[in-house]
This record gives C-alpha cells, sequence and structure tokens, in this order.
C-alpha cells in the first residue's frame, strides 16, 4: 500500500519532465485583442525519480502563456532554479533555500516566485530565475505567498510568520516596490498562517489551531491542537498597530475570500474553514497517506465571521455546506487569482 504512487503525483497532478518553449500557439475561437500581457502560474512539479514527503514541499514550475493582440504568442513553463531545485535541503532556517512553488506575482516591476517559509525568488517576464530578492536587504524574514495589492494606493501588503518569536511580523512595500513599514505583531502564536486579508482600513491576520509541532515529520511541521484556538486579529493599517484578537469557533483557515468594512463599521471576513476531521483527512491527502489516494470527500465550508472592533464581540454564520477541497478551498479574488496571476502590460 505504502507503494502506491502518492496522488499529487498522479493523475492530473503528474508532474511535468520537461521544460517547454512553444511559439505562436494556434487559439481555438478568438483572443480579444486588447488582451495584451502574460498569465503566470506556479505550482509543485518534482523533478523526475523526486517524492516530495509532502505535496507543499515539491519544487516549483511556473507555466506562462503571452497574449498579445489577438495571438498567443508563447508558452513557457521553467522550474524556479533554486538551490532546493539542486538538491540543498529544506530546514527552515536558510531562508533562500525555497521550493518557491505557491504563488507568483508582480510588484513594483519584479516577477517574484513566494512559498511561505522563504524569502521570495525573482524570475524575468520570460521566466528565466534571477536570484533571491530581499528587497534591497529590507526583508530579514519570509514572506507570504499571499500578499495583498491594495488597489487604491497600488502598496503590497504581506506578512512573515515563524514558528518561533516574534511569531508575526507585518510588511508594506510602497507601489515602486520598496518596504516602507515593518511591524512586528503582538498577540501571534506558532500558528500556520497561509493567508491574510486586508480591508481599506484594516489588516486581518488568522491564528488558528494547527500550529507548529517537532512530531510532525512529513517535511511540514505543523498539527492541529486542540487546546488552541481559532482567533481573527483586526489591526487598523494606520496608527498605533494594536491588534483586537477575536476568538470564534475553533476551525482552521487556509486561505481567505474577501474582507471589508459593512455599513456598522464592522470588519467581515469570509472564507473556507476547516473543521478538526476535514483539516486531518486534507492533511493526510497532502501527505499521501495510505488509504487517501483520491481526492478527499471531507473539506473546507464556506464561512462568514463579523469583527466589531468597537465591542469585541465577534458572530459568525456558515453561508454553503458544500464540503469539497476542489469548490470550496480555491476562492478567486478579483483581480488576484489563488496561486496565479494574469498579468497586464505596463502602459
Ligand atoms: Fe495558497
Amino acid at each position: 500500500m505504502n507503494d502506491l504512487p502518492k496522488p499529487y503525483l498522479t493523475g492530473h497532478f503528474t508532474p511535468v519532465t520537461d521544460e517547454i518553449t512553444a511559439h505562436e500557439l494556434t487559439v481555438h475561437g478568438t483572443l480579444p485583442p486588447e488582451l495584451n500581457g502574460r498569465y503566470f502560474r506556479n505550482g509543485h512539479n518534482p523533478k523526475p525519480g523526486i517524492t516530495p514527503s509532502h505535496w507543499f514541499r515539491g519544487e516549483g514550475m511556473i507555466h506562462g502563456v503571452r497574449l498579445a493582440g489577438g495571438r498567443a504568442e508563447w508558452y513557457r513553463n521553467r522550474w524556479v532554479k533554486t538551490p532546493y531545485l539542486d538538491g540543498v535541503p529544506f530546514t527552515g532556517t536558510e531562508l533562500e533555500v525555497s521550493a518557491a512553488a505557491t504563488n507568483i506575482i508582480f510588484h513594483g516591476g519584479r516577477y517574484l516566485a513566494l512559498q511561505e517559509a522563504n524569502l521570495p525568488w525573482e524570475v524575468t517576464a520570460e521566466l528565466d530565475t534571477v536570484g533571491v530578492y530581499d528587497f534591497g536587504g529590507k526583508l530579514t524574514s519570509s514572506m507570504t505567498a499571499h500578499p495583498k495589492e491594495d488597489p487604491v494606493t497600488g502598496e503590497l501588503h504581506f506578512f512573515s510568520y515563524s514558528p518561533f518569536p516574534p511569531y508575526l511580523t507585518y510588511y508594506v512595500a510602497s507601489q515602486e516596490g520598496e518596504i516602507i513599514r515593518s511591524q512586528v505583531i503582538d498577540g501571534s502564536g506558532p500558528s500556520l498562517m497561509h493567508d491574510f486579508a486586508i480591508t481599506r482600513e484594516h489588516a486581518v491576520f488568522v491564528n488558528s489551531p494547527v500550529v507548529f509541532d517537532h512530531a510532525e515529520h512529513s517535511g511540514i511541521p505543523y498539527r492541529w491542537h486542540d487546546d488552541v484556538p481559532l482567533r481573527i486579529g483586526v489591526m487598523p493599517r494606520t496608527g498605533a498597530p494594536k491588534v483586537t484578537w477575536f476568538e470564534v469557533e475553533q476551525g482552521a483557515i487556509l486561505h481567505v475570500t474577501n474582507s471589508y468594512v459593512d455599513t456598522q463599521g464592522r470588519v467581515v471576513l469570509e472564507g473556507p474553514r476547516y473543521d478538526r476531521s476535514a483539516w486531518e483527512t486534507s492533511w493526510k491527502w497532502w501527505i499521501g497517506a495510505p488509504g487517501y489516494g483520491v481526492s478527499p470527500d471531507a473539506g473546507s465550508t464556506f464561512h462568514r465571521w463579523v469583527l466589531d472592533p468597537a465591542t469585541g464581540k465577534a458572530s459568525e454564520e456558515s453561508l454553503d455546506d458544500l464540503a469539497t477541497v476542489a469548490t470550496a478551498e480555491l476562492p478567486r479574488r478579483v483581480p488576484a487569482g489563488i496561486h496565479g496571476h494574469w498579468i497586464e502590460d505596463q502602459k
């Protein structure tokens, strides 16, 4: 049973074995001629012969399509050429040793491949690897793979989390890509923090019961702990970094869908939530545990939390009980996708 191929290496997850460059692709139908840019998406694509111990430890490969003037000019796929791709093991202590496999963004004129335990890796518009990128020395810790670009200011908001203090640091980079704020956030713990949210006025952080645990040997050292609550932290983006933490019904949040301020001044967060059973079932699929060879039928379900900084009170509701990993866990934001982006040509 243990010899069965890992589910994240089979079927439509089967890794691509070659880097390909193809020009002037055949287009079925018509491409809008005003669509000028690139669609890039990142994902885990282990090199041939390598079976990672966890789906999220597979080396990163970026696929890209270039569209311009109604033509599909090219397709390329490239591994991100990091020390990890060359066989240097991930230990969590060397920030540049990254699978660089979770997401790719474009900000401040740079394409950055991201994985949350590491520094960004910069690639070119043709997906060649440039090198590790630390914002000119101003990023001294890891960077989430889910930063948020403010569509009004053009700023990039992001965070770094760590199993050790300081557990959480909040960063803001200007539209030009210069880090203009670096702030340790109080009250966070050693939780796995994959995503966060911003509103016009707030940053919203999540601390879940999935916390750092030496006993987890899958390559991602985090496990669900029943004695740790789910907490959501709301912090004004300007002024003193005062976070109000709201304890809500226990669950794990991996991705968020949206956050905004309602007409009563309360902060609303929406996104998928796992209960313990759904989380552990999903984790077993992610590590290729025996018996979890097909996509699990347990997954996150869609929730809304309403958080009132004035009263400290939180309420929540289930928005849908549909529970499959494929439909609920990868919500799409506009204009940003979850692990890939359309990047319009700069005017
Ligand atoms: Fe993600």
